[in-house]
């Protein structure tokens, strides 16, 4: 598959997705959030690839929000879909399966916080940035923003961020819960692919029960979130690693794990 706008790289288990547009700072134009949702369902389906990491072309910027350029002329109408599609590729990378690493590397404001936050697991070089600066345009976040910002480190925070456009350090994002990890800009991929390489050796089928519970078990109430869990934790049984796990830690071996 072809893009213009992002690199997609697969070394199986691994798939790196770049999002290349580096003269604007990465910045997302209509096409890009197409290319990116393509992308992800492909990826989805893919059986060589079990684990994905989500970063930025250039030493400066991960996505430094939509492409401000497209948003002259427009109206209303014109920008529900803009919206809509942006959500849409959200739900994909939720959706799916597989665990989706953000290897953050600089800028991810607006829409590149958005979609940073979609994915599973952040981690973040020392010089990033997070904000959601769209109040300063006359606008607010329109790709999940005030939704998932406040799901991740709490309503208050979330209004801050949101109400005074402010960008944070990559330690104040993890101080508040926002990225899971910092490292040092030149130790970042090297440390998400490390990461992503754990992950793609975990059983994958228990690995999409536990992305499917955590992330739709989430927005529901403790007692249909638990029922989701059983459903998926039962689920287990139909799959033939679960048998293998268990007999190679009652038989002290590594366990072979079908990873289909
Ligand atoms: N949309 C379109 N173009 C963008 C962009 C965006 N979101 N973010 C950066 N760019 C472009 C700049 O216009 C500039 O283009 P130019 O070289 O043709 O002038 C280029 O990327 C480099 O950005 P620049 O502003 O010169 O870099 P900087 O280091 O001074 O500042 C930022 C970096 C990220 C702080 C600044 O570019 C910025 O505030 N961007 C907008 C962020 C934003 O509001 N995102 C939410 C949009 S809803």
């Amino acid at each position: 598959m072809e893009f213009n706008n992002l690199t997609v790289e697969i070394s199986r288990p691994i798939a790196i997705l770049t999002v290349n547009r580096p003269k604007v700072l990465n910045a997302l134009n209509l096409e890009t959030v197409g290319e990116l949702g393509a992308a992800f369902s492909m990826l989805a389906d893919h059986d060589q690839v079990r684990a994905l990491i989500l970063t930025g072309s250039g030493e400066k910027a991960f996505i430094a929000g939509a492409d401000i350029t497209e948003f002259r002329g427009k109206t209303a109408p014109d920008m529900i879909p803009f919206a809509r599609k942006g959500h849409d590729v959200a739900r994909v990378m939720e959706s799916m399966g597989k665990p989706i690493i953000a290897a953050v590397n600089g800028y991810a404001l607006g829409g590149g916080c958005e979609i940073a936050m979609a994915c599973d697991i952040r981690l973040a070089s020392d010089t990033a940035r997070f904000g959601q600066p769209e109040i300063l345009l006359g606008l607010i976040p329109g790709m999940g923003g005030t939704q998932r910002l406040a799901r991740l480190v709490g309503l208050g925070i979330a209004r801050e961020l949101v109400y005074s456009g402010e960008q944070i350090s990559a330690q104040r994002a993890y101080e508040i819960g926002l990225i899971n990890r910092v490292f040092p800009a030149d130790q970042l991929m090297e440390e998400a692919k490390k990461l992503a390489g754990k992950l793609a050796s975990m059983p994958s089928h228990a690995m999409k029960m536990a992305k499917l519970a955590t992330n739709y078990g989430y927005d529901q109430s403790l007692d249909n979130g638990l029922m989701l869990e059983t459903q998926c934790f039962a689920h287990c049984w139909s799959h033939p690693d679960l048998e293998e796990g268990v007999a190679a830690f009652l038989e002290k071996r590594k366990a072979d794990f079908h990873n289909d």
